[in-house]
């Protein structure tokens, strides 16, 4: 039975005795009302009468008491009246009890016994009667007993009337008290209970119920409150089983951030992740009175935020916006990103001189063409390397006052600008395990030889416990580089670095971007053409075929190369010129620096040159789009292009060709890729050429115009196999686990850093 009726049932029982008894209760008292009514009127009437009677029994005037005994009998319920002698004799007895006074009652019985007064309810042949029975006295003898019986049978009869009623009106009061109470029952608890019941199952059952449907109010309250709470645990539980399963399922597959989240936390055990960068991953700045947040254009802001996300650890970079300052707390930190904080941003301040010396001088004229063969020759500069060194200073020391609390941190320093931090953090800390990952290519000994302080920086490097590059041919460069100039000793086999008993790892980890696992089918061929139409339209060209390069202004891009190619393509290929346009989009890039500057000269005049050469009305062959896109902005041209050109002259990875493959979901669109970037390594389904060989660019895009829709489809299938399964999160998960994996210096006790360190 529910506990509704249960409830029910018993409070109907409950209030139905209770009523009862009340009734009864009530009746008893009424009717001990009418008793003692009767008794004290039957008292006034039998003092009256013994008045009268008393001396005609002392004179034993029997026929007068005779009469005043009939004459009594005819009062309102009297039954009859009797006067009787010490004896027990009636001498005068009312006409009609006379006939049912077989024997007298005990009141007149004791009466005559003691003298006295007695009362009582009797019952005669059968009636109900009340019976007072006086003495009556010749002073001080008593003479005899007078006996007035009274009718009583219309106590009983009003006692039974209110009975009745009160039955009726017990009945109609438990009966509506059991329907109010069942109405607020049912509305009140049994409702509210109904609802918590559907909104568990659903939860049970995997549908996401909405917390508004439970009863919010009364006594419900904190039942709805603790409800919540176990479903919100539920909810996390169940994911978390999911994403287990998820990783066991695709345990030998593709790295999703998902996984990557699980693996790091799993290899971290709660330890502490540093990640070092110059480029800053947010930058505020000031724009139509009000302060924005913005992401740099960086390929590796692309690859590092997502592991920082993942592990909730701290990114230390460069402060580079003009509102920086107003969005940190007084030790420099902010919780990113910005809608849904998930690790802190620690900003470092450099002075002009400072970011001139350090990454315009060292790193982006000396360092960037040394690493990379793009004959652009480098400048070292003595200031510049003083700039480096104590930049690098401040960033150890950031680094170190990060880490000073942590047991066992790990710290990811990223890129050409921090060479010699590694063994700055290594030497305060030997328990700390120190990743570099080089973004740029390593070149061979011969040319890396040239740097002045070269030694210094193998040295700086070799402080880490792993070296990162992108690809073997780099590791090689390095291991050869190193044998050069410094005491060491290399293993081959395992790509180990020991000097000064302090080993260094060296691998390659090929970066790459995140892919959408979700994907968006293109039923409609027709849709990417509308798309690319509406593109040339917006930049107010009009053209068939649509070629993208996406670069910062950098002379290792290859960018007027790229341009000369399409000149000698239009030249061999006249049916091409009114049909093809290539979207050159060229975010300006280290500007202080004059061979950017002179680069971005060069750029545009070559492409107003073959423009000039080609166009006709409406069509033009280049169109160069000289400001930061956003990724966002990037995408059609991408999904559109019936080509996208890579054309490095040397290059760590090239996130652009990852990028382009990505977003492919048609499984259209040619890439062609120059064989002098990493990128190459990995996607032979390029048309992968020479950038420096002008004729051969210029068949490769011919080419890449004519091939195929099937030829297409079949090598960007196995281009976007490669990118799915080398992602970001994969990038991500062996370089930290490879970290995570090497054993280091046992765990000091951490104490507090000061800012300020004095190094050898
Ligand atoms: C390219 C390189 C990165 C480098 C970045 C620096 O993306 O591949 O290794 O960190 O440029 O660019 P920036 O604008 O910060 O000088």
């Amino acid at each position: 039975m529910r506990l509704t009726s249960r409830l029910s049932i018993s409070l109907i029982a409950s209030v139905a005795v209770v009523s009862l008894a009340f009734a009864y209760a009530q009746m008893r008292a009424s009717r001990r009302g009418l008793d003692r009514e009767l008794g004290r009127h039957a008292l006034v009437l039998a003092e009256t009468l013994s008045k009268s009677a008393q001396p005609l029994l002392k004179n034993h005037s029997y026929r007068d008491l005779e009469r005043l005994v009939d004459q009594f009998e005819n009062r309102e319920q009297i039954a009859g009246v009797v006067v009787l002698n010490m004896a027990g004799e009636p001498v005068a007895v009312s006409s009609r009890l006379a006939p049912r006074l077989d024997n007298y009652p005990e009141p007149v019985r004791q009466a005559l016994q003691d003298g006295l007064t007695h009362a009582g309810f009797v019952s005669l042949g059968g009636d109900p009667l009340h019976v007072i029975a006086m003495p009556l006295r010749d002073e001080p003898l008593v003479i005899g007993v007078l006996a007035i019986f009274h009718d009583a049978a219309y106590i009983q009869q009003q006692s039974a009337a209110l009975w009745r009623r009160a039955l009726i009106g017990v009945a109609i009061q438990t009966f509506l008290i059991a329907l109010i109470t069942l109405l607020t029952i049912r509305i009140g608890i049994a409702r509210p209970l109904k609802r918590t019941t559907e909104w568990l199952r659903e939860l049970r059952t995997g549908t996401e119920p909405h917390a508004s449907e439970m009863p919010q109010k009364g006594e419900f309250a904190p039942l709805t409150r603790e409800a919540s709470q176990l479903a919100s645990s539920l909810r996390e539980a169940r994911a978390a089983a999911e994403r287990e399963a998820h990783l066991r399922e695709s345990a030998e597959s593709n790295w999703t951030a998902e996984r990557l989240r699980v693996f790091v936390r799993g290899r971290l055990g709660g330890d502490h992740l540093v990640a070092v960068s110059n480029r800053e991953p947010y930058e505020h700045v000031h724009r139509d009175n009000t302060i924005q947040c913005r992401v740099p254009a960086s390929g590796l802001v692309t690859a590092l935020e997502p592991v920082l996300c993942a592990c909730e650890g701290t990114w230390i970079a460069q402060a580079t916006g003009d509102a920086d300052r107003e969005t940190v707390n007084e030790a420099g930190r902010v919780r990113v990103p910005p809608e849904n904080n998930q690790y802190t941003l620690r900003r470092v301040w450099l002075t002009q001189e400072e970011e001139q010396g350090f990454y315009f001088g060292f790193a982006n004229e000396g360092l960037w063409p040394l690493c990379h063969i793009a004959h652009t020759r480098p400048i070292f500069r003595s200031s510049d390397w003083e700039a480096y060194h104590t930049v690098n200073q401040h960033f150890a020391a950031a680094v170190l006052e990060e880490i000073a609390r942590e047991e066992s941190p790990v710290v990811l320093a990223q890129d050409y600008h921090f060479a010699l931090l590694p063994r700055m953090v290594k030497q305060r800390r030997p328990d700390a395990r120190v990743a570099i990952f080089w973004h740029i290519p390593w070149p061979n000994p011969e040319a890396f030889g040239i740097c002045p302080w070269q030694r210094e920086l193998l040295d700086g490097l070799l402080g880490a416990d792993l070296i990162g590059f992108h690809i073997q041919a780099h590791c090689n460069n390095f291991l050869d580089t190193v044998d050069r100039s410094l005491e060491c000793r290399i293993d081959r086999e395992h790509f180990f670095i020991t000097r000064d008993g302090h080993r260094t790892l060296v691998q390659p980890f090929p970066i790459s971007v995140a892919v959408d696992h979700v994907e968006t089918p293109i039923h409609n061929t027709e849709l990417p053409h509308l798309e690319r139409a509406g593109l040339l339209a917006k930049l107010g060209v009009r053209a068939t075929y649509m070629g993208v390069g996406v670069d910062r202004i950098d002379y290792t891009k290859g960018i007027p190369e790229r341009f000369r190619a399409i000149e000698r393509f239009l030249e061999n290929c006249p049916a091409y010129r009114n049909e093809f346009t290539f979207v050159q989009i060229g975010s300006p890039s280290r500007t202080h620096i004059t061979r950017y500057q002179d680069l971005m000269q060069e750029v545009t005049e070559e492409a107003e040159r073959i423009n000039r050469r080609f166009q006709t009305g409406n069509w033009k062959p280049i169109v160069l789009l000289t400001r930061q896109h956003s990724h966002q902005e990037i995408l059609p041209y991408y999904r559109t292009a019936d080509v996208c050109v890579v054309t490095s002259l040397h290059d760590g990875m090239n996130l652009v060709a990852k990028e382009f493959v990505a977003a492919r979901h048609d499984d259209q669109g040619v890439l062609v890729l120059s064989r002098f970037a990493g990128a190459s390594h990995e996607l032979a389904d390029a048309l992968v050429v020479n950038p420096y060989d002008v004729e051969e660019l210029s068949q490769a895009l011919h080419r890449a115009l004519e091939m195929s829709p099937e030829e297409r489809g079949i090598r960007m299938q196995r281009m976007r196999a490669v990118v799915k399964e080398r992602n970001i999160y994969r990038w991500a998960g062996s370089l930290i686990g490879e970290l995570c994996a090497i054993r280091t210096a046992a765990p000091r006790k951490p104490t507090l850093v000061r800012s300020v360190v004095n190094w050898p």
